[in-house]
């Protein structure tokens, strides 16, 4: 298993798993491969260039991938965004999501952030899990934050960590 840093060359690969990711497991995201399809390749590209953005690859195949943002903002940078968080149901309990949570970490260090946050449906125990295994805690919940394709509202957990 190893794991390695996206750019933008790797754009489509990335937005075709994405597209996998939200098909498979829409409940979990507070996004959709319609957002992503509106954001543009341009603007992803610039993403990829940007961003910390990594894949877990096992012969030859990305089996997860993670990434961090920045936030901008002359007050805000100090915090990072972990999003698009997704190891493929067949590579789940083999340390994929381990792997890229230490991964952000350490580039969240080395860009000297003092804070990470994330969000995920409050429904989500299996990922709760992994993020409280890395340290990160439950501060909020945002009560129907997300609605879902079915018409129903979910909430929305709000996590950080101290770096
Ligand atoms: C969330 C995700 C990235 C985690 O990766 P993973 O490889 O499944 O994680 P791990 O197997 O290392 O850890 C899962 C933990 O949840 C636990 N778990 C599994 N099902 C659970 C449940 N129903 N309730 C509570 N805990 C559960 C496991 O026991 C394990 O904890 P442990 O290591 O303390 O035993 C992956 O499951 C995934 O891609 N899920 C679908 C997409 C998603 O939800 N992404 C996150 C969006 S925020």
């Amino acid at each position: 298993m190893d794991i390695v840093r996206l750019g933008p060359d790797d754009t489509t690969r990335f937005l075709a798993l994405r597209q996998v990711m939200f098909e498979a497991e829409a409940i979990n995201f507070r996004g959709a491969g319609v957002d992503d399809d509106a954001i543009g390749l341009t603007a992803w590209r610039e993403r990829l260039a940007r961003d910390h953005v990594y894949a877990v690859v096992e012969g030859g195949e990305w089996i997860a991938i993670g990434a961090l943002t920045r936030l901008s903002g002359i007050k805000l940078d100090h915090k990072g965004l972990v999003w698009s968080m997704y190891v493929l149901p067949a590579a789940r309990g083999t340390g994929a999501a381990s792997r890229l949570l230490n991964a952000l970490e350490d580039a969240a260090r080395a860009m000297g952030l003092r804070q990470l946050q994330l969000t995920l449906m409050a429904d989500n125990p299996r990922a709760r899990r992994v993020y409280e295994r890395h340290g990160y805690e439950l501060y909020a919940i945002e009560p129907d934050s997300v609605r879902r394709g079915d018409g129903s509202y979910v909430g929305e957990a709000l996590m950080w960590k101290r770096l």
